[in-house]
Order: C-alpha cells, then structure tokens, then sequence
C-alpha cells in the first residue's frame, strides 16, 4: 500500500518522482505529495485525489529542487485530506518524510513530544516519525566515526517505533542526501547515472536505471547522487548485493488498450507461455522447477501441503489444492494468509508450507510464512515480482514469469498462478501414482493451455453485449463445483471489486442451504456446467434457480447440451483437461466483471478503497 519516490541526482526531482507515483498510483490513490528541497527550505505539493491532481497542484509551486521525495496515500491513520496526504513536514521545519505502513505506538511518541514543543497538523500516525528524526537529530544523535548525524538521528527514532514502515527522509542541513529504513514495507534503491532512486517498486525507476538493491527488514541505507551505504538498525554495515531488472519500461505501459486490466487480460496466452517455459522434462511427462531448494527425495517425504495466500492468491491456492489431491493424492489444506497468522493451527510433521503472492508484498501473507518458518517449517513461495520480500525469505519458491501486473484486479497473474498450481500437481503426482502416460497428457494439456485461452478470448464481444445487459443488477451469484468453486469465489471477488455489485461464489450444489433465499428476478446466478460426471446435477441447480426466475448466464463447455430455454445467456468455452479447465473457465469471468465494470462506469484499474497491494494488516 501506497507508493514511495525519492530522488537525488542533477534533474529537476518533482516531474521524475511525479512521473514515478504515476507508475504506482495501483498502490494507494488516496492523494498524492511531493517534496523538494529548494531556497534552503523544503517545497511541499500535496493534494487529495490522484496523482493527476498532484501534477496541477504542483505546477503551482515551481518545485526546481534536484533532491525530493513523492508519495500516493492508502489512508490507515487519518482522512483522505490534503492535511493528512504525505510528504509530512517536523513542525521545527527540520525533517520531511514520507511513510508506507503504521506506526503503532504513535500516540505514545506524540505524548513524549508534544510537551517538548513538537506541534502536529495531521491526524495521521506518520507525522510522530519525522518529529522523533527532529526531534533526536536537534537534540541526542552523536554520529558515530564516518557515519552522519542524520542517518544517526533516523536509527535512534527507529529504535522507539513499534509497526511497519517504509521511509524515505530529508533533512534540511542535509542537502544531497536521502535516508530510508525499511520494516515490513518493501522498497528499492535504483542506481543510475549520477543519479539514485528509491522506490516502493521497480515500476517507478526502471525508466531511469535497472541496477536496483532490494533493501532488507532492518537497514538503513544513506543515499547521495553517487554513493550509498548500507548499515543495519543495530549499526553493522551491509555489503549491498546489486541486481538487474529483467524486465523494461514499456512492459509496464498500457499500449492500446483502454485499462490495465483488459491489457492483462488479453496478454493471459503469453504470460502462460512465459510461466511454463523451461518448465517440462527432457521426456514430456513431468514439470520442473529450478528454485524450489528442497531435493525430489525431500519432496518424495512431504505427507501434507498447506497453502496460505490472500483475496485471488487463495483461490490459486484452493484449485490448487484440488489438483494436488485428484492427481498426487495427498492431503492439502488451505488459509487465508490472514488467519493463519493467529489461530496457531496445529502442523502435522512432513507438511510443507507454501505461499502464493503476485506482489510477494502482502503483509498478511509475509506474516504467515514467518510464523510457519518460526514453526520449523520449510515454505515455498510461488510469486511474480522477483526480489520482493516474500521471495527472499522463503525457503525456495517458483517465479510467475509474468511481469508487471499493474491493474488492481488481478487477472494474468491468477491464471499463471492457476498454471504452476497445475505444474506443482502434475511435479508430485510423478512421483507417486501418476503414470508416465497420464504425466506425457497432462504436459501435453498444458503446452495447450494459452491456445484454449485464446479460443476463451474471441467470445469477448458476445461477453462485452451480455455484460450490457446485466450491468443494472445489483447482486449476482456465481456458482460452481470442484475445480471451478474456486473460480465462482474469483468470479464474485473480480464483479465486487471493480463494479461494487453484490456478488457471492458459492459451490452450485450448497446453494440451496441459504443463498437460494437471494434468487429472484433481480439476481442472476453465474453458472459454470463443463462437461463430466456431474453436470447433470449442475444442471439440476440451474433448474431449481430457474423456477424461481432467477436469470442464468450459463459458462459450458463445448460438449454440454443445455435443456432449450434454461439459461438466459449462455457463454462457450473449449472442452479441456482437467488441470487447464479452471484457467480457461477464469476467462469469461474475467471479461464480464471487466465488460460490467466499464458499462458502469468504473475506474477499472483503481477500483475504489482498494489498492495492489496490500502491505498493511
Ligand atoms: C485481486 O484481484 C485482489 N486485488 C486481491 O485479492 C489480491 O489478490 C490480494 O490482495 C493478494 O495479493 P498478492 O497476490 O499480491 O499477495
Ligand atoms: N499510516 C500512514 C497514513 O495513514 C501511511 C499509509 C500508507 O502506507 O499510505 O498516512
């Protein structure tokens, strides 16, 4: 949640940092900041609402300073106001500072600093920060031999803070340089040109330098136009590991396409071929991975898999869950991320721990994987953006290949997560009771998987007319058995977070222990009836919604014959395997969430109270 920018070079900072919060406005669109040192004092721009808003406000404030920092809010303490937006400023005029994450013990630091004079004009938990870094900076911090006072002041107020944070700081008598700390909140540093960057995601930098460090929980790093250091909070230094950005500027653009989300949506059949490249053996009938750390004997050993994950990376995970145990017939159990990290849920031994996150940023996610690791377990991350936190703290993992997912809902990286789901089945089930013809189909299956999804992709238009006419209602049901119950659940949580409709996904037969109570004429139901043993009964719970007036859309596959006048709309998709049903099932989903959505006139990509990524609990 909420984007980090800072800057220090030869440029003008405000319209690179202003350019950079574009690129993570997905983050947190509550407002947007910047400051910029300039005239010996600090220059602050700041205004609710987009960044776009920023911009406007900004050229009103003839920022030239060549150092600055930039920030767009997710409110957690405090109002969407422009008093509250970031960059925050030490009422000594001293410090400025922006901040992603929550610093839980604020009330505490504002009672120590208010008798000292220390003044407050937002409500938000951040501005105790730079009012701590003022407040030690004016008064105690002692650098320490070749160290600043600066960096000195910034780690002593770290030492009284108790939450998350990620920081980036300037001090007035510090002109040239940057601070910033993280604890639980992701940032990067960029190494340019006679240039340095900091960021809460490659997104923001890559169009100036692809020499990144990905900081750690627990380090500070000092920053001026041509050098870094980096020590840790107890004051050891850290020998920076510098690594390249794989990926460039215009994979994170939008090209043609009216929104993010229809650009990953149309993009699904490439990012499944990047996500399985590389990944089948020399004889066709198994998957392989080449990060997982953990040898075939140990994987041979594993009784039990538990899955965490968070929103649509859970329901990767649950399809996930069904695969492994149909075709590896081994118990899987699946949380929400968020649960997990309290319920002290007992482990049984040989269980191994995976998590799934597109961002690898989730905090909820991240707190999980620690308390399993606390436990002794071995966990394993599958995850898109390479570098983050929760790839560099699992035990192993599997990389989705599919790069920037920039729309807030995700959609590439579902169906990619879906896939090594699918590959991690297939990897298990190899070793045990699936035979080398079964494995040699199932790769087969797969390699298919992006052509079945373009096939899915050419009902867009007959989607687009259906989403015309069902953009009025104001609840729907989604429905589905086995494998694609998890994609009801996706198909709901896709409808409610970019067109705000009352949508729930329930498995179709359980429908008439309570949401049946719901079918009217006002609220269709989402069916999926793909061909196979039971879809009989599925198409017995479209009749009890029918006699009941509820409208049907109807998602078949190509062999499935409806009874005349059952479903009110009915969309096509391409019969398939049953580890490549689910993600080919997500597409029409998909579509008629992001059809709705543009119909009523929502802002697709930043759906509203949402943001990407979500690094606060
Ligand atoms: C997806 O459309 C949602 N925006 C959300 O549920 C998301 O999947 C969830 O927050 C987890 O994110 P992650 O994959 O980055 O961990
Ligand atoms: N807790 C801070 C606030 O509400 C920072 C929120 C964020 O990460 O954007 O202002």
């Amino acid at each position: 949640m909420c984007g980090i920018v800072g800057y220090v070079g030869k440029q003008k900072a405000a319209p690179l940092i202003i350019e950079g919060l574009k690129r993570l406005e997905y983050r947190g669109y509550d407002s947007a900041g910047v400051a910029v040192f300039q005239g010996g004092k600090f220059e602050v721009a700041k205004k609710i609402g987009r960044v776009a808003n920023l911009e406007i406000e900004a050229s009103h404030h003839r920022l030239t300073g060549t150092f600055g920092i930039g920030h767009t809010r997710w409110a957690t303490h405090g109002g969407v106001t422009d008093a509250n937006a970031h960059p925050h400023v030490s009422s000594d005029g001293t410090i400025a500072l922006i901040h992603n994450g929550v610093i839980e013990n604020y009330g505490k630091i504002k009672n120590f600093l208010l008798p000292k004079g220390y003044t407050f004009k937002s409500e938000t938990d951040t501005e105790v920060l730079c009012n701590l870094i003022a407040y030690h900076y004016a008064k105690e911090a002692v650098a320490r031999e070749g160290e600043s006072r600066f960096v000195e002041s910034v780690r002593k107020t770290l030492h009284h803070v108790e939450g998350t944070y990620g920081i980036v700081v300037m001090a007035l008598d510090a002109p040239g340089e940057l601070v910033t700390a993280r604890k639980g909140s992701p940032l990067i540093l960029g190494l340019g040109d006679g240039e340095s960057l900091v960021a809460s995601d490659v997104s923001a930098i890559v169009s100036r330098t692809q020499s990144v460090v990905y900081l750690k929980d627990g380090e500070i790093a000092h920053l001026t136009a041509s050098n870094f250091a980096i020590t840790t909070l107890g004051s050891d230094s850290v020998e920076p590991v510098v690594d390249k950005v794989t990926w460039s500027i215009t994979d994170a653009e939008m090209g043609d396409h009216s929104h993010f989300m229809e650009k990953e949506i149309f993009e699904q059949p490439t990012a499944l071929e990047n996500a399985m490249r590389g990944r089948f053996s020399a004889d066709g009938s198994t998957a392989q991975f080449g990060g997982l750390n953990i040898s075939a004997g140990e994987f041979r050993g594993i009784e039990r898999f538990m899955f965490c994950a968070c929103g649509t990376a859970l329901h990767a995970c649950m399809v996930t869950e069904h695969l492994i145990e149909e075709f590896a017939r081994i118990p899987v159990e699946c949380d929400y991320a968020s649960e997990f990290r309290y319920r002290n849920s007992p482990l049984f031994r040989n269980t191994l721990f995976f998590v799934m996150s597109q961002s690898g940023e989730t905090i909820d996610t991240l707190a999980a994987m620690r308390e399993a690791k606390r436990k002794g377990y071995k966990v394993l991350a599958v995850n898109n953006v390479v570098g983050s936190t929760i790839a560099r703290e699992a035990d192993g993992g599997i990389y989705q290949h599919v790069g920037p997912e920039v729309g807030v809902a995700s959609t590439k990286a579902f169906t990619s997560q879906l896939l090594i789901g699918a590959m991690l089945a297939l990897y298990i089930g190899r070793m045990r009771d699936l035979s080398f013809g079964a494995g040699v189909r199932y790769v087969e299956a797969l390699k298919g998987a992006p052509d079945l999804v373009r096939k899915a992709l050419l009902q867009a238009d007959h989607i687009k007319a259906i989403a015309k006419r069902y953009a009025h209602y104001t609840d729907m049901l989604f429905l589905g058995r086995l494998s694609l119950f998890p994609i009801a659940l996706e198909g709901a949580l896709k409808l409610k977070e970019i067109s705000y409709i009352h949508a729930e996904g329930y498995p179709a037969a359980e429908m008439k222990h309570g949401p049946i109570a719901l079918v009217s004429e006002k609220c269709p139901s989402v069916f999926f009836a793909p061909s196979g043993e039971i879809v009989n009964k599925i198409i017995s719970s479209m009749q009890e919604i029918k006699a009941r007036k509820g409208p049907i859309i109807a998602i078949i596959t190509e062999r499935v014959e409806l009874p005349a006048g059952l479903a009110d709309e009915t969309i096509v998709i391409p019969e398939c395997h049953e580890a490549v049903l689910p993600i080919v099932a997500s597409i029409p989903v998909q579509l008629l969430s992001y059809y709705i959505a543009v119909e009523r006139g929502c802002d697709v990509d930043k759906p509203r109270n949402l943001a990407k990524s979500v690094t606060v609990e």
